[in-house]
């Protein structure tokens, strides 16, 4: 069985979106396997998108990472990472598919409700940036 990081980010959390989000993630066959609310601090959130350094959107994003709380969430089903990645939908919530969670609630790239991990490898790195083993089912 494959595992996912999912987080929900500072807009989720403040739009009051956090069961509507989950209630499809659980629809969507996902077994959720660790959850916590938290608040980033400026160092886990620069060391989690540590790979975008160099992008233009870093600084911005790791400000609106840290801006709020948010919802980490682990999940666990067959193929979970393309699964949950079609699930939340494109980056851009303009290009996302109808249906999608971030076409249904994201506001622009970067308050886009959710982060979805990017492979199966990542995803156990990001789960372990957020997860100690005795906070995980399994
Ligand atoms: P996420 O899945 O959390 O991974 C990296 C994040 O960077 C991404 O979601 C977006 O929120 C953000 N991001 C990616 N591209 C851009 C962009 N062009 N402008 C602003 N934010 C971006």
């Amino acid at each position: 069985m494959e595992r996912t990081l999912a987080i929900l980010k500072p807009d989720c959390v403040n739009k009051n979106l956090i069961g509507k989000v989950v209630d499809k993630i659980v629809d969507s066959g996902f077994k959720i396997v660790g959850i916590k609310m938290l608040r980033l601090s400026q160092e886990s959130a620069k060391g989690f998108y540590v790979v975008h350094r160099d992008r233009p959107f870093y600084d911005d994003l790791v400000n609106f990472m840290t801006s709020g709380f948010c919802v980490p969430i682990a999940l666990e089903k067959e193929n979970a990472v393309a699964d949950f990645r079609k699930l939340i939908g494109a980056t851009d919530p303009v290009e996302a598919e109808e249906g999608t969670i971030r076409k249904l609630f994201a506001s622009s790239k970067q308050e886009n409700i959710v982060h979805g991990s990017d492979s199966a490898e990542n995803a156990l790195i990001e789960i372990n940036h957020f997860f100690s083993r005795d906070e995980l089912l399994g």
